[in-house]
């Protein structure tokens, strides 16, 4: 019930009039600077909800009068350094490979595209640091099969190997085993020289002269009569640290017997719907060639 207002003797301060068992209640009001602060941070928010996104309702939202957003901020953001990119992309298109390397704002652009590209598409085959494995050539180091000149591999990831692109890179290793063109004995011989002289695991005092006579006759014109390989064919070098088909004697019988010829596609955009465009070829060329083979 309340009671009359009064002041009370001890703060100077009236009373609200309520009262509990004789005990009453002080009216002591919100201090100035709570009030002014609590209405000003009122009238923050109301402006805050009508200028931005904040009242949602079903499936769609209230945009605010000033339409703000982050993700139209973004896509701005991202439209920006598409069309810089492109600018990019269309100038090493049309500047010749040596040159893009040359130009260190076009290579730092082409190694950056280049690197994703490869990640995409080379990467399974070839490995993510293009290291390779067993039937897909290493491309970080010096041996190549069909050169590693800026040039060579362009035309090597345009037009591909065995690929049936008409300007593909293209060679056979004859079918000596299955084709008839050696006896198994042959294939033995032969492989115990190449495993012997060329892989250089020859035992000791071991006759390699069988093998040497077979080699010299049907492998030369291909690996060179030392071994050397050949890149006009894509011959590997037989005398090499590194081998495609890997570092054992049944690798060698198992090629010789029925060669694997292996196929690297083409990604010339023209013939092949999911190839790459030229621009891109080029940037992931100077990316393979700054791998660490690089001619
Ligand atoms: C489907 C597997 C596959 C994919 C994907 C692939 N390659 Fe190859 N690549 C090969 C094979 C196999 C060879 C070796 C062919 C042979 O036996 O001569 C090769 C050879 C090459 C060579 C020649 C190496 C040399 O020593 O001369 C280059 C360069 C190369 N690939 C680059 C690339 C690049 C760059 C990409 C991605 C755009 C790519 N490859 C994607 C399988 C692949
Ligand atoms: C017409 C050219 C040609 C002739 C002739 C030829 N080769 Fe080859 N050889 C190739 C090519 C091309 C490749 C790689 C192709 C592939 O991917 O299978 C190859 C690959 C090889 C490899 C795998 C090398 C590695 O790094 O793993 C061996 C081993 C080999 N040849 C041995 C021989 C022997 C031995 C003979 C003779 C009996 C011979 N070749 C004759 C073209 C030839």
């Amino acid at each position: 019930m309340p009671t009359k207002i009064e002041k009370d003797a001890l703060t100077g301060r009236h009373t609200t009039g309520h009262e509990w068992d004789g005990l009453q209640e002080l009216n002591t009001p919100l201090p100035k600077w709570w009030l002014y602060t609590f209405i000003a941070c009122c009238i923050f928010a109301v402006g805050y909800i009508a200028l931005f996104p904040s009242i949602p309702y079903g499936r769609d939202y209230f945009h605010g009068w000033l339409q703000a957003s982050s993700r139209t901020a973004v896509d701005a953001d991202v439209k920006a350094l598409e069309a810089q990119r492109a600018f990019s992309m269309d100038k090493i298109k049309y500047t010749p490979i040596a040159q893009v390397k040359d130009d260190p704002k076009l290579l730092a652009v082409a190694t950056a595209a280049g690197r994703i590209a490869f990640a995409n598409n080379c990467q399974p085959c070839h490995g993510a640091g293009g290291e390779g494995r067993v039937g897909y050539p290493s491309l970080a180091d010096d041996t190549w099969l069909w050169g590693g000149t800026l040039a060579d591999i362009q035309q090597t990831i345009t037009y591909g190997i065995r690929s049936g692109n008409d300007r593909a890179r293209n060679s056979v290793m004859p079918n000596f085993g299955a084709g008839g063109l050696l006896t198994p004995a042959q294939i033995e011989a032969v492989a115990d020289f190449v495993w012997g002289a060329f892989y250089g695991h020859a035992a000791e005092g071991q006759d390699l002269s069988k093998g040497r006579a077979v080699f010299a006759e049907n492998c030369a014109v291909c690996h060179g009569a030392n071994g050397e390989g050949s890149r006009t064919v894509g011959a590997p070098p037989l005398k090499s640290a590194v081998h495609l088909y890997g570092d054992l004697r049944a690798a060698i019988v198992a090629q010789v017997t029925n060669p694997r010829m292996g196929v690297m596609p083409s990604w010339e955009k023209k013939t092949n719907i999911t190839g790459l465009d030229e621009a891109t070829i080029k940037s992931v060329a100077i990316y393979v060639h700054a791998l660490g083979g690089g001619e």
